[in-house]
């Protein structure tokens, strides 16, 4: 595991030099389970590259995958609204509606239908292994795992090779179903390809890792979608104040950056040099011996004054929401003719054309 992740940081770094010089030979697609609303680490850690990537010029499809939220629980919760939260979020941070493909998978019918193939082409053994289902199945907490727990990675797979993406910008727990979706790109292609001339249907795709260091929760725990500890791309400036103000900390008045053995203060520092794109440890200096006050005044100053204008549009935009559905349909359109070509190309591969 450690090996192959020091190969996929490598390629990632090598990809990541190459995107300045090319960006339009690369196709990004990645998005969301909406399971609750984002949060300032998907801000940090996600939104901020996807749009960095968009203005490099590079093509983008963003994916509200609401199919997934129903892997692991039985209702799907207000899905309607945490849909046009999250895409409502990803335009207020930049990325343009008119070149960006914006769509849920629920409305690309074609994706179920390439799943069968897919899964055709794993074994179950291989779905049983992958560590990120592991970890899903083990929050559970003795929940029988549905079906599509066990399948959502070849669903994910999908999602990625239908449109023909070859660039997913992910975390270290997706790397397990970028692997799948590499396999099947290759199986289908060792199966079906044979002697069709005209080259593979599927490109395997590669990983942008990303380099943004992960924020913790108020609490200090994981910073949950919909959790009580978390910053909220959506909060007012008060709420956000209000919020950081109850952040656990210690009493060491004098604040330094040392995330193994004062986490909970190490990552507001963070937030805020993230935020303020400086070193944690010059806001650290900055503090000096002036305790947890002084520093959760400079974060909040920091979070709120980076996020006022994507609030800003996120209110403007929250107020037509008929115009966040007709983004969403003329997405799920364009995803719909790409995907009934792929699916086509698929079918005459196996020989299903009647
Ligand atoms: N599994 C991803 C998550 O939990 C969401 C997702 C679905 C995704 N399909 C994708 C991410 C394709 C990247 C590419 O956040």
């Amino acid at each position: 595991m450690t090996e192959s992740f020091e190969a996929t940081k490598r390629r990632s770094d090598e990809i990541e030099a190459d995107l300045v010089k090319n960006p339009t030979n690369y196709r990004v697609l990645t998005g969301e389970r909406p399971t609750g609303h984002l949060h300032i680490g998907h801000y940090l850690g996600t939104l901020r590259n996807r749009v960095r990537l968009h203005r490099m010029g590079v093509p983008m499809f963003i994916l509200s995958a609401d199919y997934q939220v129903i892997t692991d629980r039985d209702a799907p919760g207000p899905i309607r609204e945490r849909v046009f939260s999250n895409i409502v979020d990803n335009i207020a941070c930049g990325l343009d509606t008119e070149d960006v493909v914006f769509f849920a998978h629920s409305t690309v019918p074609e994706l179920n239908q390439l799943l069968l193939p897919f899964l055709s082409l794993v074994t179950v053994p291989e779905l049983q292994r992958n560590p990120t289902v592991k970890d899903e199945i083990a929050a559970t907490q003795g929940r029988k795992v549905s079906g599509l727990l066990l399948t959502y990675p070849v669903h994910q797979a999908a999602d990625i090779l239908f449109c023909h993406a070859n660039l997913v910008p992910a975390g270290r727990d997706q790397l397990p179903h970028l692997e799948v979706a590499r396999l099947i790109a290759r199986r289908f292609e060792e199966r079906y390809g044979h002697g069709s001339g005209d080259g593979p249907i599927f490109v395997a795709p590669e990983t942008l890792l990303s380099d943004a260091p992960l924020v913790l929760g108020l609490d200090g725990k994981k910073m949950a979608k919909s959790g009580a500890n978390a910053i909220d791309i959506k909060m007012t400036a008060d709420e956000t104040a209000q919020a950081l103000k109850k952040a656990v900390t210690d009493s060491d008045r004098r604040i330094v950056f040392d995330p193994d053995n004062r986490p909970e203060v190490s990552n507001l520092l963070l937030i805020a040099a993230s935020c303020m794109n400086v070193d944690p440890r010059q806001v650290a200096e900055e503090v000096g011996d002036a305790g947890s006050g002084a520093l959760k005044k400079i974060v909040i100053d920091a979070v709120n004054t980076e996020l006022a204008p994507v609030r800003a549009r996120r209110d403007e935009l929250m107020k037509d929401p008929a115009e966040v559905s007709r983004i969403l349909a003329k997405g799920g359109e364009r995803a719909r003719e790409i995907a009934q070509d792929t699916l086509d190309k698929v079918s005459d591969a196996i020989g299903m054309r009647y």
